[in-house]
């Protein structure tokens, strides 16, 4: 393995950078990120990065834009301090649901974060479930895109009663359903959501049978809890049992999500640590580090190794 590394973190989540770096046996470098009284951020590096190969953690969870800007900060500080190489670890790729353009003079968001990233110096990516997987295609430079359902399967193996329908709460979240099903020996249902507003959506059509049947509603991310409550409320008029799971990787969990999701008929949900913040008193609310996988993963790259073997 290269000797020569180091992880530093930005502060949108250094307890997941903090367990990463303790799988591979270190501690985070250090670097001090600031507020100038104005707004903007200040970032130091403490040490030394010349000729080492760098990893930043920072997903791009909320504020977004801070924590944004803080990565290309980071970025181009170990660019001039003339790292080797830059990896940017960044397990909740934020903008990503802008990867088209709705209406006229729209912009595509996602794809102009991608550009931003590029041109700081980074010069390899490393993300989880990324909200759609043609995204990788607005990069120039390798990404290795990891997923938490693996990991999230061997926890709901043990949680789930027999005969679990799988259910996508838009045909976005289908493949990742499908791969869910694959897992836990289930079958899969999808909604069509369509949405109204930044909170607000509407399922309009089941398709698949979850007439007396527990269903697992899977998706990439839960940000303000609306589209599981619209699939929660279409499951149960479709007559699921009431014995619903949610299984999510990104729980960005806005406020009031918590309340949209306290369903009587919900008996868990369950994301990982790519965000941070999660509440501790949501008994049903079960989180999974995804730090082993995110380590293992620069583990193998430091070591010039196929991914292939991580899950
Ligand atoms: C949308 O296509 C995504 O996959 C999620 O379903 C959505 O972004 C979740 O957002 P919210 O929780 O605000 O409905």
């Amino acid at each position: 393995m290269a000797k020569e590394y180091v992880i530093f973190s930005g502060t949108a989540n250094p307890d997941l950078a903090a367990a990463i770096a303790a799988d591979l046996g270190m501690f985070p470098g250090a670097c001090a990120i600031e507020r100038f009284p104005d707004g903007e951020t200040s970032v130091q590096l403490l040490e030394s990065v010349r000729r080492k190969e760098v990893f930043l953690v920072q997903p791009l969870s909320p504020p977004v834009n801070d924590h944004l800007v803080e990565l290309l900060a980071l970025a181009d500080a170990c660019r001039r301090a003339a790292a080797a190489r830059i990896t940017a670890v960044v397990p909740y790729l934020g903008y990503a649901r802008s990867d088209k353009r709705h209406g006229r003079r729209e912009p595509i968001s996602g794809r102009m974060v991608v550009d931003v990233l590029e041109a700081v110096g980074i010069d390899h990516v490393v993300t989880m479930d990324l909200h759609a997987p043609q995204i990788e295609g607005f990069f120039h430079i390798p990404v290795d895109s990891l997923t938490a359902v693996p990991t999230l399967c061997n926890i709901l193996h043990e949680k789930l009663p027999p005969g679990v329908v799988v259910v996508a709460p838009d045909a976005g979240a289908l493949r990742m359903a499908t791969d869910y099903a694959h897992r836990l020996k289930g079958t899969v249902a999808v909604l069509h959501k369509r949405r109204e507003s930044g909170t607000g959506t509407q399922v309009t059509h089941l398709v698949g049978d979850v007439a007396d049947k527990p269903c697992l509603i899977v998706d990439d991310m839960i940000s303000t809890g609306g589209t599981l409550a619209s699939g929660i409320e279409a499951l149960l008029r479709a007559g699921a049992r009431p014995e619903l799971t949610i299984a999510a990787t990104h729980g960005l969990l806005l406020p009031g999500t918590r309340l949209k999701l306290e369903h009587e008929a919900v008996k868990k949900v369950l994301i990982t640590d790519t965000v941070a913040g999660a509440p501790k008193d949501w008994a049903r609310l079960q989180v999974v580090s995804i730090a082993p996988v995110i380590a293992g993963a620069l583990k193998r790259l430091l070591e010039h190794r196929s991914l292939g073997d991580l899950y």
